[in-house]
């Protein structure tokens, strides 16, 4: 088996997404509109991909579907079965990679995932893996951040102080309709697009960023590269706050994000 060139990355990645957790109450409601904007039935099989603490899984197996999460951070996992637990719901968790699924051709009904595929470093290989374990006919729903809006520009942001490895793709790449119809190209029919509304509550921009920092995956990582370099991270922050303030209004972070919907050829 060819190894990974990216190995590297995505060890660092398990370890700062395994923050996440307390931002999941804020990907709780989305996980609802990507589970009906897909069109979730009872009794279809349905993987999220990158599924984190599992908010969509859990809200796809409560529809009747049965769910399979996978995703890098088994601390995530952890937490995911807890919540399915909680909810009263059977679902199979999975460590892995979205770039090498561990299942066979054909095996979902449906293949989502919530600010999840867009992370990995290759893209193609991502989408394909996805394409490959729904069936023909199936239908691919995923949510993207787009590159002009507020986490967009976060990635956009931290890559200039940290830059991914050569060769990695940008995650808000994900967030442009034209690179999806392009990635997608002839593998499926029917795409539509939607835009909703993700709110993050709090009580300043500092407090936003604050949560930012002590929890998102790729800010979290920046932030502890920087702890001997105090110049620099006190201008990350400023600029930081320059971006969040723009998106502040009372109270609430608030931005659009982009939903994808497609089924396969
Ligand atoms: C922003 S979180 C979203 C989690 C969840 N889908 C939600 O909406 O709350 C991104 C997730 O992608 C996972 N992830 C990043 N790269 C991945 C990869 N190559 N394969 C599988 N999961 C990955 C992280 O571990 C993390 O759980």
């Amino acid at each position: 088996m060819a190894t990974d060139p990216f190995a590297q990355f995505k060890a660092a990645q398990r370890e700062a997404w395994a923050l996440f957790i307390p931002i999941a109450a804020s990907t709780t409601p989305p996980a609802a509109c990507l589970v009906e904007f897909a069109g979730i039935r009872s009794g279809q099989s349905v993987l999220d991909v990158a599924c984190g603490t599992g908010v969509v899984a859990v809200t796809a197996a409560r529809t009747g579907a049965k769910a399979c999460g996978l995703d890098l951070s088994p601390a995530l996992l952890d937490e995911a079965r807890r919540n399915a637990a909680m909810a009263g719901v059977e679902i199979e968790f999975t460590e892995g990679d979205v770039e090498a699924l561990p299942w066979p051709d054909a095996a979902f009904d449906a293949v989502l995932s919530q600010y999840g595929h867009m992370f990995a470093p290759r893209s193609e290989l991502a989408i394909a893996e996805m394409l490959r374990v729904l069936k023909p006919g199936g239908r691919i729903a995923f949510s993207t951040w787009p590159p002009e809006m507020l986490v967009g520009r976060i990635f956009a942001l931290v890559s200039g102080y940290l830059p991914p490895p050569p060769g990695a793709a940008a995650p808000q790449e994900w967030g442009d309709p034209a690179t999806i119809l392009q990635r997608l190209g002839s593998k499926v029919r029917n795409i539509e697009f939607c835009r909703d509304e993700l709110r993050f509550p709090a009580l300043s921009p500092q407090h936003f960023i604050a949560m930012m920092e002590q929890s998102a995956g790729p800010v979290a990582k920046l932030v502890s590269t920087l702890a001997d370099d105090p110049v620099r991270l006190a201008q990350f922050r400023r600029e930081f706050v320059e971006l969040v303030e723009q998106f502040f209004v009372r109270n609430i972070v608030r931005q659009s994000y982009l939903m994808t919907r497609a089924v396969k050829a």
